[in-house]
């Protein structure tokens, strides 16, 4: 392995003057993945696809000013709870919390990716990391008792690896000190075209379930778990993602198209959850957790307003996301698999991405 498979380099500062980091890893076909401190934020990842044509797949900004400002959640690791708590309130061990609620869909508040500024907003420390065939970077953030409303001290490490296979790992370890809630989540947006100026609809998506949680018009699960067969929620053979997203079907009418979390098979360990494919450039990603649900979302909020990387204007439908996690509003579900951290227990989460052309 080469040193410069890892290279570390300034980012710029944070209003507040604290440096941000920006690290590169590059493996022996090409591939390449970027990773800053702020936010853990994956940056971006070039793939080659069947010809050799490298490109990046993931939407994002060129700078960590695009970074600072963004709204979509880029990239980003949204923790401590990703995804939606009702109302933006739990109880645990007969102690109720208010989370900021920062989100509304259909006009219903509710509590969004960790909050006002959740784990995508905050500085880690990041460090290079290897291991055999693997380089990688392991990012390090101490949320304090109470920040965002949440308890206990939560000590997180996120570690994102590519190695030789083209394989890009985020693993997530963390532990509290007081009874907590922990669901963390990466929120990359995918355009395998590597072109965001067109939309993902015709990207073909297999998921590995046989079900998905329906939700009120707040997005928030209603505690059902409905069968996909016979429905537009039905990626069990891979299905192109614009074939039923218009459908007139009330889950994609409370989405605005795909924002829904599924129940994968269950098993152990880690497994597929996921197939992506762009058959216009072969380009594929299979995604693999060991999490009990993914939340595909088909990037229906996107408008034209947010400009990122090369001035791109990223319209309705140019990227989509494949959150695993542990189910939304778990807190206030027992029926949903707990979403607990309690003292001495350790919370983890590993997603691999693996590309193939
Ligand atoms: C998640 C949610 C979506 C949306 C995006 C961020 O995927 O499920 O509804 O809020 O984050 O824009």
């Amino acid at each position: 392995m080469h040193a410069s498979d890892l290279e570390t380099a300034s980012y710029g500062k944070l209003p507040d003057g604290r440096e941000v980091k920006i690290f590169t890893m590059t493996n022996s076909k090409g591939m390449s993945a970027k990773v800053t401190e702020y936010g853990a934020i994956l940056v971006g990842v070039i793939v080659p696809d069947a010809k050799g044509n490298k490109a990046d797949v993931t939407l994002g900004y060129d700078d960590l000013a695009g970074w600072l400002g963004s709204k979509n959640y880029f990239g980003a690791t949204v923790g401590r709870f990703g995804n939606r708590i009702a109302d933006g309130k739990f109880t645990l061990d007969g102690k109720t919390y208010q989370l900021a609620k920062n989100n509304a869909p259909g006009g219903v508040p509710c509590h969004l990716h960790g909050g006002v500024k959740g784990f995508d907003k905050v500085l880690w420390s990041g460090k290079p990391v290897h291991k055999s065939g693997a380089r990688g970077v392991q990012l390090t953030y101490v949320s304090k008792d109470g920040e965002e409303g949440y308890p206990g001290t939560l000590t997180t490490h996120v570690t994102y690896w590519l190695s030789d296979n083209n394989e890009l790992t985020w693993e997530v370890d963390a532990t509290t000190d007081k009874p907590t809630i922990v669901n963390l989540a990466h929120h990359s947006y995918w355009n395998l075209t590597g072109d965001p100026t067109k939309t993902i609809l015709d990207h073909e998506l297999q998921l590995n379930a046989d079900s998905y949680l329906p939700t009120d018009k707040g997005l928030i699960p209603t505690g059902k778990i409905d069968p996909v067969n016979g429905t537009p929620m039905d990626f069990t053979k891979p299905t192109k993602v614009g074939a039923h997203v218009n459908d007139d079907f009330e889950a994609l009418k409370f989405g605005g198209g795909y924002d829904h979390c599924w129940v994968l098979r269950k098993g152990t360990g880690l497994r597929t959850a996921a197939i992506l494919k762009d058959p216009s450039s072969g380009r594929t990603m299979e995604v693999l957790t060991d999490q009990p649900g993914i939340q595909f979302y088909s990037g229906n909020f996107l408008d034209g307003s947010d400009v990122g990387k090369k001035g791109v204007k990223y319209q309705f439908r140019t990227g989509l996301c494949l959150e695993t996690e542990g189910f939304p509003d778990a807190p206030n579900k027992p029926e949903f698999p707990s979403t607990v951290l309690r003292p001495g227990q350790t919370y983890r989460h590993t997603l691999v991405m693996k590309f193939t052309n």
